[in-house]
């Protein structure tokens, strides 16, 4: 701890600061570029979001969680062909990986308007503003953190046939 020579009111400034800025180096530990910093350039996204590489594992858990991505509810999926009710809202994701790149598919995910216009109904996965249709204890939070959004990029790439 620093000990700082101050008034009362000017040391709370700085130990409010303090507290601030630690959490916000936490936060950016965990997720480097928050949603509020992403660019998306011509329909992609060539920086990951988090530095930990994504896990296909945790993404496909993701993809059908039906409190989370719920991918599955909007795309049929092949690869999940036991699991029930594939919704048929959005196209199947089967080979999903031979149509686009990492960088495409993470601007899919992060906000889908900015890649098919905003009459899309796929939600952004990684913005602040998701769309009218997402339910309002989402608001002014994201769906999925970057990590999430990492690992169902993973995942997406093990669909290639
Ligand atoms: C509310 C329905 C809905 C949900 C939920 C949804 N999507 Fe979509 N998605 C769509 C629609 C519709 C499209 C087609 C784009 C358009 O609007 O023309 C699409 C397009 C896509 C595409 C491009 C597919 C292609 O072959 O062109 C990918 C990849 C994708 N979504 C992945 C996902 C993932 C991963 C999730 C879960 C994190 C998800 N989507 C959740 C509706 C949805």
């Amino acid at each position: 701890m620093k000990k700082a020579i101050c008034t009362i009111a000017a040391c709370a400034l700085i130990s409010a600061t303090a507290a601030s800025s630690a959490i916000s180096i936490n936060t950016a530990l965990a997720n480097p570029v928050t949603p509020d910093k992403v660019k998306i350039v011509n329909g992609e996204i060539k920086t990951p979001l988090t530095n930990k590489p994504g896990n296909a594992a945790d993404g496909k858990n993701w993809f059908a969680n039906r409190k989370l991505g719920n991918c599955l509810a909007c795309h049929a999926n092949q690869d999940m062909s036991s699991k029930p009710f594939h919704g048929e809202i959005g196209p199947a994701v089967n080979e999903v990986a031979t149509r686009y790149s990492p960088a495409q598919l993470r601007a899919i995910l992060v906000d889908a308007k900015s890649v098919f216009g905003d009459q899309t109904i796929m939600p952004g996965f990684y913005k602040l503003d998701t769309g009218e249709r997402v339910a309002k204890k989402f608001k002014g939070k994201t769906i999925l953190n970057g990590q999430q959004v990492e690992d169902i990029i993973a995942y997406l790439l093990t669909l290639k046939k």
